[in-house]
């Protein structure tokens, strides 16, 4: 059934299609989580700044406008049942007047803790969630105070705006005044947390999906390892003890009760070597890490998001296939489109490109799926080919 125009936000009734989803941000999150509301009959009108975003030719229709235009925000929440997010860095104000229109998940209270570092690392530790020690940092004189408070070496993060390992500089125990002067001057933030460098042994993530009735399902979670700060390669399953992988997803539940989350959320964490966990970050979104749900699980990511917003019941979130995800970066575009040939035709590899016009180093243009017993050689060849690639595409000596 569709939700009429003149409904009150929470109103809105379970539906398994014919709603029209209002989808803030066009990027290849939203893309594929346009696809698969498509999947399921619905209609999704994509809202961003810029036109041509992945999403933009996925969703139906566009409305192109500033996140402070409330004009134009009004518009959006009038053509759409139900409104829901692709990133977080959305201004408060602006998802608090949506969601005084439209019924919309995430929460603006959820997006307001996980769009700010300290309310997020404040609201964990409150909560009695294991986080790195850390320090809220607003001035060069409170840095030098917290580095020589946690004796380690330590990372400084931007509190907001930070993504893909940017806004962050590297912090050593026994940084000089004028290193911690000049690292304050070249985080360029007025607020940030210092975080303690964690030597852990893996990283992972567990993607749980929350209905509107409190009804909670995870995914297994997944390994992750980062270069750069950038995601690059997840696993699925994690090479984890049975108890990591038990903390991870009772962890991850308790938080999305905790925030009363409504939609996906994502937690990264550490992996230490006696076996606890601590969590990195939180994304009240579809993930990164779990782009691989498309090939391997019997519901993916995406579809699971969609089916939390719309009411609808879960689908099983077995793994059905293990799988390896491997992020395609713009690095790889040096010498123009990369020959994509050998990846194309081979029953275990998934090739999903999104489509951006420029590529830049560092953003994320594709990422390639690989499935069965063979997954790590098909890995290992496709990072030695893209690697030999991207030798012969440097300048000639
Ligand atoms: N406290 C830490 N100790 C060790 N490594 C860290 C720490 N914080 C971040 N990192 C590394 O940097 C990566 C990116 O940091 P993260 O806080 O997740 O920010 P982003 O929002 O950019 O993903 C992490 O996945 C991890 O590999
Ligand atoms: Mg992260």
């Amino acid at each position: 059934m569709r939700a009429s125009k003149n409904k009150q936000p929470d109103n809105l009734q379970p539906a398994t299609c014919n709603l029209t989803l209002g989808l803030l941000g066009s990027g290849q999150l939203g893309q594929m989580m346009a696809m698969a509301a498509k999947k399921m009959g619905h209609r999704v009108l994509v809202y961003d700044v810029l036109p041509g975003g992945p999403a933009a030719s996925v969703g139906d229709e566009m409305i192109v406008a500033s996140f402070e235009d409330e004009k134009a925000l009004r518009d959006f929440a009038s053509r759409v049942d139900l409104i829901t997010l692709e990133f977080e860095n959305i201004p408060a104000a602006s998802l608090e007047l949506l969601s005084t229109l439209r019924p919309l998940y995430p929460s603006p209270q959820v997006v307001r803790i996980c769009q700010d570092r300290i309310f997020e690392k404040e609201f964990l530790q409150k909560s009695g969630f294991p986080v790195a020690p850390f320090r809220v940092i607003t001035s060069v004189e409170e840095l030098v105070a917290a580095v020589s408070e946690l004796k380690s070496d330590a990372i400084l993060k931007t509190a907001t705006l930070g993504y893909d390992g940017k806004g962050q500089v590297s912090i050593a125990a026994n940084a000089s005044a004028a290193e911690l002067q000049q690292a304050w001057a070249d985080l360029r933030a007025k607020r940030a947390v210092l975080e303690k460098r964690i030597n852990f042994c893996a990283e992972g993530s567990v993607i749980v999906a929350r209905s509107t009735s409190g009804e909670i399902s995870s995914f297994p979670p997944q390994e992750n390892s980062h270069v750069k700060g950038i995601l690059d390669v997840s696993r699925a399953p994690a090479r984890f003890s049975k108890k990591v992988l038990e903390q991870a997803i009772s962890l991850a539940q308790k938080i999305a009760e905790a925030l009363d989350v409504v939609g996906l959320i994502t937690i990264e964490f550490f992996v230490l070597s006696n076996d606890e966990i601590i969590v990195n970050e939180l994304a009240p979104r579809p993930h990164n890490s779990g782009h691989h749900t498309i090939e391997s699980s019997k519901t993916s990511q995406f579809e699971q998001s969609v089916r939390a917003l719309t009411g609808v019941p879960f689908g099983s979130t077995e793994l059905v296939k293990p799988a390896i995800m491997l992020n395609l970066l713009g690095d790889l575009w040096q010498a123009g489109e990369p020959d994509w040939k050998p990846f194309l035709g081979h029953p275990e590899i998934s090739l999903h490109l999104y489509g951006k016009k420029e590529a830049k180093p560092g953003r994320k243009m594709g990422h390639i799926t690989f499935t069965g017993e063979h997954r790590e050689e098909l890995l290992q060849q496709a990072k030695e080919y893209l690697a030999r690639m991207n030798l012969l595409s440097e300048p000639l000596p």
